[in-house]
């Protein structure tokens, strides 16, 4: 099949990622209502047609945090996406640079900070907040020598949401032994996978945290030490000493509530991202896309304020530019395209997206994303 949507990605992947990967990616937290949320709430959005407007020019680039985007498009942070690809951040970094929009690395990525930033172009850093103060210290540092242009600070994760699919899959909770067995069968049954991932995309750990996690060999042993490592007494104070190490552009990830997006601005962040975790956190929140009105309004200019969650196309960033967003960032469509076809697949989802974006833009009259706003809805 030649994928023409996001949700053409979405059934490559499935059928190209042993089971343990893909519900890992598509899955959410509990009973997933958060997740359909995103993308139903988006789906709901009706844009407004306009015709006869000349059209013939079009603006799709931003600059934000000192970067001239392409388009108002980035790719989210998204954990262990070398087991998707081979190397599959370096891949996925590479196809984000030749389409002019950032590349953020995980902090749970299975290619280090230097191998990605080695690529050619430095990721933003995705960092979370861990016991090991130290390390993370150390971490910051080794972001910030390799050139990483913007910090972004996932605060929604204190504690990890259960999601049931990795159970289900085998993923976690399994004993070694039944994980051994999952992984032969997955190996055999996944043999594309098998050769350009689990024999050539070696090696699988976690690169920018494996020098924390030496008794670990397999990626769930990281998964783990994280999950152990996750901080629930981080309050916003934790901002000044991160300051400290980093004197870059710190952006809050997981933001939900205008209050908490008052507080990142008295906290000093240039910038947040309004999102949810994609539905894998606290299942019964709201969307993103119903949550972002009232924070662009709770914080107007005195940062940036992007949104991420359920983007699965550039009708969807139109969307979300009308509510207020700055740029999008888009999570599983670019982990589904990975999966795919590594680093090809990533940037003709990209392109996707691209065109997508506008040909919303012609037809609601709208000659530059900069200009995006409600009168781009129709809220009858
Ligand atoms: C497989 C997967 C792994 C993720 N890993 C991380 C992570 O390591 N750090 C982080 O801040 N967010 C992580 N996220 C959340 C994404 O950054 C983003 O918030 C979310 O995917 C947006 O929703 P979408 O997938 O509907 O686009 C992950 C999401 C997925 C799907």
């Amino acid at each position: 099949m030649r994928a023409a949507s996001v949700s053409d990605y979405r059934e490559l992947a499935r059928r190209r990622l042993p089971r343990i990967f893909f519900e890992y990616i598509d899955g959410g937290s509990y009973a997933e209502e958060t997740l359909r949320r995103n993308v139903a709430d988006l789906e709901a959005i009706a844009l407004r047609q306009r015709v006869m407007k000349d059209m013939s020019k079009l603006d799709m680039s931003i600059e934000t945090l000192g970067q001239k985007l392409s388009m108002p498009i980035g790719l989210a942070p998204v954990g262990m996406a070398g087991m998707y690809g081979r190397r599959g951040e370096v891949q996925a970094a590479r196809a984000a640079a030749k389409a002019g929009v950032p590349f953020c690395l995980s902090t749970v990525g299975v290619c280090s900070v230097e191998e990605v930033a080695g690529c050619g172009t430095p990721p933003w850093f995705q960092l979370y907040m861990l016991k090991d103060r130290g390390y993370m210290r150390e971490l910051l540092s080794r972001a910030k020598d390799l050139g990483s242009p913007v910090l972004v600070f996932t605060v929604d994760l204190p504690t990890p949401g259960a999601r049931y699919r990795d159970v289900r899959s085998g993923f976690t909770g399994a004993s070694r032994l039944e994980a051994a067995l999952t992984q032969a069968w997955d190996g055999i049954t996944h043999p594309g996978w098998t050769w350009d991932v689990f024999i050539h995309g070696r090696p699988h750990t976690l690169g920018s945290v494996v020098g924390a996690v030496k008794e670990s060999r397999r990626v769930t042993d990281f998964l783990a030490w994280i999950a152990r490592n996750f901080d629930r007494s981080v309050t916003w104070k934790e901002l000044d000493w991160v300051r400290e190490t980093w004197d870059g552009p710190i952006v809050i990830k997981g933001v939900l509530d205008p209050e908490d997006a008052r507080d990142a601005v008295k906290a000093g962040a240039q910038g947040l991202v309004v999102s949810n975790h994609g539905g894998r956190q606290l299942d019964g929140v709201k969307s993103s896309v119903s949550a972002l009105p009232r924070i662009a309004d709770a914080v107007g200019d005195d940062l940036e304020v992007y949104m991420d969650g359920g983007i699965r196309s550039g009708l969807d960033v139109l969307k979300a530019l009308s509510l207020g967003a700055k740029a999008c960032f888009v999570g599983r469509a670019w982990a589904y395209a990975l999966g795919a076809g590594g680093e090809a697949q990533v940037a003709r989802m990209l392109a996707t997206l691209k065109s997508e974006l506008a040909v919303a833009m012609i037809l609601t009259g709208c000659n530059s994303v900069r200009q995006a706003g409600p009168g781009l809805l129709d809220r009858d």
